[in-house]
């Protein structure tokens, strides 16, 4: 009798156990957010009077999304930068509230937290100043920052989240702080092409992208030396040759050297088949496009980097290094739930 009545118990015990498991996997996002380096990267430095913390994180993710940033509350930070395309907007310039149009392209918030400086002329040497950027600009959120702040600490949510996260009422210092928290997290490297040649874990990969690998790779492209490291960028102020005169000064717009005219920051190339369209203005529309810009060699700007060339690529190699450039494409990143609103 004993014996069955412990049967019964280990019973009930297990399926307890097997529900309870069940719960768990169906909502994963229960569990605690965690910052998880890929193989080959750095660790992610968070500044010192911001270090990561869960609190935090969720406050920035919520700002993040936050459509009550923008005057006239009709759109967010997600609203240009889309979890789907790698936090880009697929327009080749934004718009902001009214449909205003802005002057460049979104650029990806895929590994933002390692950029050195920010926007394309590199004129923002922090995350949490660069915040201040689209709540002013007249063509984005064209709204303040007191402003904001007096509209959502009326907010109890937002307060108890601001107490929780930086032991303090909700103001600048708290919207800054967690949103630059939120977009370290944005980081992304299980590509097919990091599977495959850095974690050496997924050996499916055509003969077209490891051909086109070498291309990159390669002197005869030159791609590497501007687009290289673990975020395929250098970080370098170039100019690839897009114009013989640029309507964006590029780096010049920060310094007023004229040294300085048509040069922009090198931008990462991970997930760059979901980026279209490309470069400062979005003016080329495909990575066909891309490529046959820099197999013509580009235009004679007087400050092209001599590294563009024309170079006589044959179809194939074109192909090849297309299939190279998709390999980037990190689906985990953009399907992370962790991100999603
Ligand atoms: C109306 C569209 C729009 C909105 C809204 C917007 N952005 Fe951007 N974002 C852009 C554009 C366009 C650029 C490029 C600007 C430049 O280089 O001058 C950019 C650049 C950036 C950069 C610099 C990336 C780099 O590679 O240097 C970061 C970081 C960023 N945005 C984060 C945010 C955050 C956080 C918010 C919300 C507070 C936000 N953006 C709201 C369009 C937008
Ligand atoms: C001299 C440095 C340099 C070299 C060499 C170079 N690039 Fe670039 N690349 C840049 C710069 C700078 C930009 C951004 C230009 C702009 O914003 O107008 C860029 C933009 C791109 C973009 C668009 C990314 C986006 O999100 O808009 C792609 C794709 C790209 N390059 C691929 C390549 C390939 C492939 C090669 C080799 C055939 C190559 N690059 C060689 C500097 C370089």
């Amino acid at each position: 009798m004993k014996s069955v009545r412990k049967l019964y118990f280990l019973i009930f015990l297990l399926s307890f156990c097997f529900i309870i498991s069940c719960i768990k996997n169906e909502s994963p996002s229960q569990e605690p957010f965690e910052i998880k380096i890929p193989e080959g990267f750095p660790e992610m430095v968070f500044s010192s009077d911001n270090f990561f913390t869960n609190d935090r994180w969720e406050l920035g993710k919520k700002l993040f999304y936050e459509k009550g940033l923008s005057k006239d509350y009709s759109i967010s930070c997600a609203s240009c930068h889309q979890q789907a395309l790698a936090f880009t907007d697929g327009l080749k310039k934004s718009e902001g509230i009214e449909k205003r149009l802005g002057s460049r392209n979104a650029p990806s918030l895929g590994n933002v937290g390692y950029h050195p400086y920010f926007l394309r002329e590199g004129s923002v040497p922090t995350l949490e100043m660069q915040i201040l950027v689209p709540i002013q600009e007249h063509v984005e959120f064209d709204f303040s920052m007191p402003e904001i702040v007096d509209r959502l600490s009326l907010s109890e949510s937002y307060q108890k989240l601001a107490q929780k996260a930086y032991s303090r009422n909700f103001d600048a210092f708290v919207l800054t702080r967690a949103i630059a928290c939120f977009e370290r997290s944005l980081i992304t490297g299980n590509s097919i092409y990091d599977k495959h040649f850095i974690q050496k874990t997924n050996d499916a990969i055509s003969m077209n992208v490891i051909k086109g690998k070498d291309l990159f790779f390669s002197e005869r492209t030159n791609c590497s030396q501007c687009h290289n490291g673990f975020n395929f960028t250098n970080y370098s102020f170039e100019n690839n040759g897009l114009y013989d005169q640029y309507l964006d000064l590029g780096k010049q717009r920060a310094t007023g050297k004229a040294e300085d005219n048509a040069l922009f920051k090198v931008p990462s190339l991970r997930n760059v088949a979901l980026t279209a369209p490309y470069m400062h203005d979005g003016s080329l529309l495909t990575l066909s496009e891309v490529i046959e810009h820099y197999n013509s060699g580009g235009r004679a700007h007087p400050h092209k980097n001599p590294l563009i060339k024309k170079l006589d690529l044959t179809t194939q190699q074109k192909i090849e290094l297309k299939a190279f450039l998709e390999s980037l494409t990190d689906q985990e990143f953009i399907n992370n739930k962790y991100f999603a609103e």
